[in-house]
């Protein structure tokens, strides 16, 4: 449900933030309970949350780390991605997915995406990987929230089934798809190693944070070890066993990507109310649906999956051709009547250093051009009120008349 106005006599809404956090659970007495327990970094509340994280998405191991950039990284690196290797990425993403690649001396080959759902289709992951056979490993991503196509696509194969004929090992960069089902399935449940963001605006935060999961006992065991300077021994156990919590071996040049149990805190808190807040943006997505469909010139997000199965991180809507005004100015626009929108995303071929490593020219892309220049995320988030919402979709009205 969206929320209702205050009153009637509320005073009319001037400004709409592009998100809000709000608390809506246990996030204050968890925090307590990890002040209190006078253990502020990675310790029980974080094996807490990664046990609750992996029932929620059907997962063996869940990996709570500081970012999903963290998880992204620590993946390909599990996997043996390094220098002289090839990573196939979409274009439309944010860099994390792509700089991770290049963190282990790899490669990416960046690649065209479908212009309305901004994801990779199955034709184009396998067109990709016939034109680099050099390439092993690929991360598709599950865009704005709604899951890629990784089971089933408009021809039968899906990400999935087409990676595993060309050779490829797929890691997923499910930044925005918590929680999001496919076919009856968890986004996380299905792929080899599927990586989560927790950052301030995401569905279920930790302020920052992000989770990475698997059923593969050997990467996880990797990523334990990796995500804390590859020690041999967690400091949870070195701590709580008693007289030897010095001794303990280096196996690799690890990194320090571990989730302090403060951050975890909110967290487990946000996770247990996880449905509601995927349902409070639902209602919100539902909305712009009704209110926007008759507003000529404007294109909503497409819905293939289930209902509930989009975590609706984004609801980016596009511009037809023939809009009174272009995509920067609506921005702007929206900006003057306080109204917070974003762009997802300036694409990695037209990033400085991405265009200017890989030589990548933008006729190259046609799918993530077309998204790119027309695209606009308007506001979206659980608590978002009926007199925010209306300000907004009548702004757009008025802005696009
Ligand atoms: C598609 C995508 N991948 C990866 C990331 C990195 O997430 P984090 O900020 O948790 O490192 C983001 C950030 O929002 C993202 O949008």
């Amino acid at each position: 449900m969206v929320e209702p106005a205050v009153t009637d006599s509320s005073p009319p809404i001037r400004t709409v933030p592009f998100f809000r956090f709000r608390p809506v659970g246990r996030e204050a007495e968890l925090i307590l309970q990890v002040l209190e327990s006078g253990w502020l970094t990675t310790g029980r509340m974080a094996m807490e949350f990664e046990s609750a994280f992996a029932r929620a998405v059907g997962a063996r191991h869940a990996l709570a780390v500081n970012s999903c950039t963290a998880a992204l990284h620590l993946a390909l690196e599990a996997l043996g991605v390094g220098p002289g290797q090839r990573v196939l990425v979409p274009s439309m993403t944010f860099t994390a997915t792509a700089e991770v690649v290049r963190y282990l001396g790899a490669d990416v080959i960046v690649t065209d995406v479908d212009p309305t759902t901004r994801m990779w289709t199955p034709e184009i992951l396998d067109r990709a990987a016939a034109e680099h056979p050099e390439a092993r490993f690929c991360m598709p991503v599950h865009f704005g929230g709604h899951p890629a196509p990784m089971l089933t696509g408009p021809s039968g194969a899906g990400l999935l089934e087409v990676a595993e004929r060309r050779g490829l090992t797929v890691v997923e960069d499910a930044a925005h798809a918590f929680p999001a089902r496919l076919e009856g399935r968890a986004v996380g449940s299905f792929g080899r190693v599927t990586c989560f963001s927790f950052y301030a605006n995401k569905t279920i935060t930790t302020g920052e944070g992000g989770m990475l999961v698997t059923d593969d006992d050997a990467i996880a065991a990797r990523c334990r070890v990796m995500r804390v300077h590859g020690i041999d021994r967690d400091v949870w156990k070195r701590f709580t066993t008693p007289g030897t919590s010095w001794d303990y071996d280096v196996i690799a040049p690890g990194f320090k990507y571990n989730m302090p149990d403060l951050n975890a805190a909110i967290g487990l808190a946000q996770l247990e109310c996880a449905e509601d807040l995927r349902r409070g943006r639902k209602a919100i997505a539902d909305a712009y649906h009704v209110r926007l469909a008759d507003i000529d010139h404007v294109g909503l997000p497409p819905v293939t999956c289930e209902p509930d199965g989009h975590a609706w991180h984004l609801f980016p809507i596009t511009l037809a051709d023939g809009a009174p005004i272009d995509r920067n100015t609506l921005s702007q626009q929206m900006a003057s009547a306080g109204i917070g929108t974003s762009v997802h995303y300036r694409p990695l071929h037209r990033m400085t250093y991405w265009r200017d490593r890989y030589d990548l020219r933008p006729e190259r892309f046609p799918g993530a051009e077309m998204a790119w220049r027309r695209s606009l995320s308007l506001p979206i988030f659980s608590g978002m009120t009926e007199p925010e919402l209306d300000h907004v979709c009548s702004t757009l009205r008025r802005l696009l008349a």
